[in-house]
């Protein structure tokens, strides 16, 4: 058995605002030997998410706040180098939540063998065979009632979530538009995704009208990923009875102080609509069949997913607040 230095990034201050690289320190911390049943992981792949900045606040909504001068958390797949447990070996693939460092000592309960089907694509795991896969599966199927024929909007439409959100609908034979923020963006969605139409909502003049020229028969389902503005258009377009999975809010996650909110709110009640937000923790239960469907969607072609690898665990802090200016087209991933 070894010792082992690892490199972990520490949250050292609560942002204010949209984070900077001050809030953060790379940090070196000696490994001991393992003992008992530990083992010892070498990350490969980590995932930033939006969710994450949620957790850099003190009063974090639906999960604990991150500690101040300790390693942050957060999905990642590693391999087992050591491990003093019978059940893992090494060279093992496991998923676990012990991101934002390259090397962890873990125990075998914090950790998930995977077997991938295409071992060099073991980061889908952390993308659409993952976490926001799962979220845009459980959206539609638990809380969107979702229709053949009927009308979908998702914002955040090219990212890791609303990739799959878009195409899962088409599968299921909706009419889908997506906005995201760049022509490159939009024409992934079109080409090679299948979306109906995408509306560019930083080159749009008025996100509202955008979405009515693209929605002539309504809206029946919006997955809210943004917020604010975007949330405003949904409800102006949407049709009686229309449905909306709220999933996110990313528009606002910066925000030092809360911003007025859409004006048109009492649509809500005269079109009859039902919001239900949702967090994907919550459904483990429905991860077997999701990845029942999801693997031979891919296999098949039917899902496609595009990634930005950032490679460098001293990268993964740019990597993250990448996701607050768009820089990711699909899943953000650091490789490590
Ligand atoms: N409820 C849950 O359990 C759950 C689970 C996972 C994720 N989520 C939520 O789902 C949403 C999408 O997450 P994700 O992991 O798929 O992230 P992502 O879409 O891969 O990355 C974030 C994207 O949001 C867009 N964005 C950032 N700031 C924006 C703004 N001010 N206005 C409009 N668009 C903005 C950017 O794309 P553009 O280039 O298009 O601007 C960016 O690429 C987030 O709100 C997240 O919190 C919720």
């Amino acid at each position: 058995m070894n010792t082992y230095t690892a490199n972990q990034i520490h949250l050292i201050s609560r942002p204010s605002g949209l984070p900077t690289a001050e809030n953060f320190k790379l940090k070196k911390v000696q490994l001991d030997e393992i003992v008992d049943h530990e083992i010892l992981v070498k990350n490969i792949f980590m995932s930033v998410d939006p969710y994450m900045r949620g957790r850099m606040r003190e009063d974090a909504v639906y999960a604990q706040a991150y500690p101040l001068n300790e390693v942050m958390y957060g999905g990642a797949i590693g391999e087992v180098i050591e491990t003093l447990d019978p059940n893992f070996s090494p060279g093992d693939i496991v998923l676990n939540q012990r991101a934002w460092q390259d090397y962890f000592k873990g125990t075998g309960n914090e950790l998930t063998k995977i077997n991938p089907f295409d071992k060099n694509n073991i980061s889908l795991y952390l993308g659409t065979l993952g976490m926001p896969g799962l979220t845009a599966y459980v959206g539609l199927f638990k809380f969107c009632d979702l229709k053949p024929g009927e009308t979908v909007f998702v914002s955040a439409a090219s990212g890791a979530v609303g990739a799959n959100v878009c195409q899962i609908a088409k599968l299921k034979g909706c009419r889908v538009i997506g906005s995201c923020g760049s022509d490159k963006k939009s024409s992934w969605l079109k080409e090679e995704c299948g979306v109906d139409e995408v509306i560019n909502y930083k080159t749009c003049e008025n996100l509202t009208e955008a979405l009515k020229a693209a929605s002539p028969m309504g809206i029946d389902v919006y997955f809210e990923n943004v917020g604010g503005e975007h949330l405003q258009a949904a409800l102006d377009c949407m049709n009686p009875f229309g449905r909306i999975a709220a999933c996110g809010m990313i528009g606002s996650y910066n925000n030092a102080l809360p911003e007025a909110g859409p004006n048109n709110l009492m649509l809500i009640v005269g079109k009859k609509i039902r919001i239900t937000g949702f967090i994907v923790s919550d459904h483990a239960d429905m991860k077997e069949k999701f990845l029942s469907e999801m693997i031979p969607w891919i296999q098949n072609g039917q899902i496609k997913s595009q990634e930005t690898i950032t490679v460098g665990i001293d990268k993964a802090v740019e990597a993250f607040l990448g996701l607050f200016t768009g820089q990711n087209f699909g899943k953000m991933i650091v490789k490590i």
